[in-house]
């Protein structure tokens, strides 16, 4: 079943799990991350980049996941993750997403704060929850790289919170974008002081591709309620088929390695869901 974010991740937070929230790419990530949800009983969020909507458009994910959503029945959102602008936010709200991201956490405070205020007006004038991020989440999203890491400042949050009435945050607590070069170490104290100043509101966790189980799960045990996978199904995909390519290199046809593909996603998302703790919360 479609539906919106806010009651989903609200209820994650309050009771200390976390729904995961998968980047698809094309049909077969779709209907193997809702397939894995509806066999865990788990809450589940199919997410899109701006840059994935680059090259295949909102309008198209919104009739692949309305139709595979139908088939389920557990919840399932459709969300734009890292929202380039009011306008990419403007189509997938017309295309049907339940859920928006817009992301200005590039520009300066003010500017961030008056960009997620326009967007927010609009998402919360059709009932559609928003997410925004404040601080830097290093590494490359859609060929953004960002220069270095940022914490999240905990008194800035709070501040970033009540100006622009955002219904989840995306923070930066060490976290990154891709495979990590170095080890990842997640900035705990930072996410606790985030936590405190903001109160109620649910924290997203983004770059979790390379970030140790234990370190997630710990994450979401001090208010991490959303959890971000897309470098890790991408690789597993495009692994799947290069392995199916490598036993036949005479295979023409699609289907045979997108399954195979699709298959492999979605054992990754399964697990995932399991370590978030969301399974049978649906
Ligand atoms: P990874 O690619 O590191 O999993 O990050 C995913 C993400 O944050 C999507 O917004
Ligand atoms: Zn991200
Ligand atoms: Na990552």
């Amino acid at each position: 079943t479609l539906v919106k974010s806010k009651e989903m991740i609200d209820l994650a937070f309050k009771e200390g799990y976390a729904i995961g929230a998968f980047n698809a790419e094309n049909m077969e990530m779709v209907e193997a991350i809702v397939e894995a949800a509806e066999e865990l009983r788990a809450p589940v969020i199919v997410q899109t980049t701006s840059g994935t909507l680059n090259t295949t458009p909102p309008e198209m994910f919104y009739e692949m996941v309305s139709a595979s959503a139908g088939k389920a029945t557990v919840p399932v959102v459709l969300h734009l993750d890292h929202g380039d602008g009011f306008e990419r936010v403007a189509r997938c709200l017309r295309a049907g997403y339940t859920s928006v991201m817009i992301d200005a956490s590039k520009k300066p405070f003010d500017e961030n704060v008056a960009t997620s205020q326009e967007v927010v007006k609009m998402a919360h004038a059709m009932g559609i929850p928003v997410e925004a991020e404040l601080g830097i989440v290093g590494g490359k999203e859609d060929g953004n790289e960002a220069e270095g890491l940022a914490y999240t400042d905990p008194e800035e949050a709070q501040v970033f919170a009540d100006l622009t009435g955002v219904d989840f945050l995306a923070i930066g607590i060490g976290n990154v974008h891709g495979f990590y070069k170095a080890e990842p170490h997640l900035a705990f104290d930072v996410l606790q002081a985030v936590r405190e100043k903001t109160g109620g509101l649910p924290l997203v966790l983004h770059g979790t591709s390379g970030i140790p189980d234990e370190d997630v799960a710990k994450a979401v045990r001090l208010g991490i309620a959303k959890v971000n996978y897309a470098t890790e199904l991408r690789a597993t995909f495009t692994e799947a088929v290069k392995a199916y390519l490598a036993e036949d290199s005479q295979v023409i046809d699609p289907k045979k390695y997108n399954s195979q593909a699709k298959r492999a996603v979605k054992a990754l998302v399964k697990q995932k869901i399991q370590m978030l703790g969301s399974a049978g919360k649906a």
